[in-house]
């Protein structure tokens, strides 16, 4: 669709600048004719000795000539008169001249001049020569950059039109992202306070006996207001904290060790103690959970998982995740991050866009497939400012 407007556009333009080619062509042709009408009028006029009773016709040609300019030299390079040059009748002779001058060289670069020559009546030997400068009338100078004109102003236009658009466009994803985010960090805070009330109920119940069950479901209550957390962090501007990145990633770590299988190891290398970065640590956690949860999925049970952290340059810190997983197939690394885009029967296809929503939109970094092979793994990089 993008490229049959786009070359409608092409057909457009080029049909537009052929057109005016065509008709400044036109009138150039139409120029040079009436330049050469008047050269031999002039001729005429000499050889004829018949300046006063010059035929009203040819009078009619060189009186209406008023739009070519041109400047009349005699066979020593005297200017003897013009035409059509705008000069005030106040200006000193100098002024003039310098003007004139000015013109003429712009006229010997135009065209080649015409010629008007004396000849002798009987032997046709020429006795005395004029030329004709001339150049083009300010309508056709007009239209030669017409259809450049034109076409930049339909240009700005078109850039204009589809900057509006595509930020209109824009701006309703980023309100479907934050309402849906709002919406449902609100809906689930009612339900979990009420949990939270249960919890402490059953906690000085004496009926209940097993103390446990009651500690578990308020782990997993806790989990929900991480949740509800995150969820509310998206739907607002997250504010970003200098925070100890290992420390973070180790919370995660921690966090998922119990839930995924024993047979995939999953290991923090920081290059540098300490190192900090600017972040939101409920949506920098969610990223890396989703990073991390596609490596499992990648690896059917079994393989190795790596986080390194490493000092970029400027202030920037990089965290890779790599995995030992089955890799991305070439052609669809580009899609990765696409909205819906999933290779899996049950996915969603919605981490890695959410993933790069947080890392690019909220902190002002980048998250991208550093590499990936087919059968061996892949790493995935974000970049962060410190
Ligand atoms: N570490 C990885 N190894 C192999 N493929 C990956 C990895 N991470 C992401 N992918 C590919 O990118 C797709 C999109 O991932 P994601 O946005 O998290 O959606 P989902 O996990 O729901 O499929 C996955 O379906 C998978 O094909
Ligand atoms: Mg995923």
């Amino acid at each position: 669709m993008k490229w049959i407007v786009l070359l409608i556009a092409a057909v457009i333009s080029a049909a537009s600048i052929y057109y005016t080619d065509y008709l400044v062509n036109k009138l150039k042709e139409r120029e040079i004719k009436s330049i050469e009408v008047f050269a031999s009028s002039m001729e005429y006029t000499i050889e004829n000795d018949v300046s006063d009773q010059l035929p009203s016709v040819i009078r009619e040609i060189i009186v209406n000539n008023d739009e070519i300019p041109l400047i009349y030299v005699n066979s020593n390079d005297e200017i003897e008169s013009w035409r059509n040059i705008e000069i005030d009748k106040n200006w000193s002779e100098e002024k003039k001249q310098n003007l004139l001058r000015k013109e003429l060289e712009i006229m010997k670069d135009a065209y080649a001049p015409k010629h008007v020559f004396d000849r002798d009546e009987q032997t046709g030997e020429i006795l005395d020569f004029w030329f004709i400068y001339y150049r083009n009338s300010f309508l056709l100078t007009q239209l030669t950059y017409y259809p450049i004109i034109q076409l930049a102003i339909i240009g700005v236009f078109g850039l204009i039109v589809y900057f509006i658009f595509s930020y209109s466009k824009t701006a309703e994803q980023n309100r479907v992202w934050v309402g849906l985010a709002k919406e449902t960090a609100h809906q689930l805070g009612t339900p979990i306070s009420s949990l939270m009330a249960w919890v402490e109920y059953f906690r000085e119940d004496p009926g209940v006996k097993n103390k446990g069950v009651v500690e578990e479901i308020n782990k997993d209550i806790k989990k929900l207001q991480l949740i509800t957390e995150r969820f509310s962090n998206i739907g607002s501007t997250p504010v970003l904290k200098e925070e100890k990145i290992e420390e973070i990633i180790n919370n995660v770590v921690e966090y998922l060790k119990p839930r995924i299988s024993t047979k995939i190891n999953i290991e923090v290398i920081s290059i540098s103690d300490g190192v900090r970065a600017n972040l939101n640590a409920p949506l920098f956690e969610w990223v890396l959970e989703n990073l991390c949860k596609n490596s499992v999925d990648a690896m059917a049970g079994i393989g190795n998982i790596q986080i390194k952290i490493l000092h970029g340059s400027d202030y920037r810190v990089f965290i890779d995740v790599s995995d030992t997983g089955k890799g991305i197939a070439k052609s669809k690394i580009k899609h990765v991050f696409n909205p819906g885009f999933s290779t899996k029967k049950r996915g969603w296809g919605l981490g890695l866009t959410l993933a790069k929503r947080i890392i690019e939109t909220y902190h002002k970094g980048k998250i991208f497939v550093k590499s990936s092979e087919e059968n061996e793994g892949t790493t995935f990089r974000i970049v962060l400012n410190s």
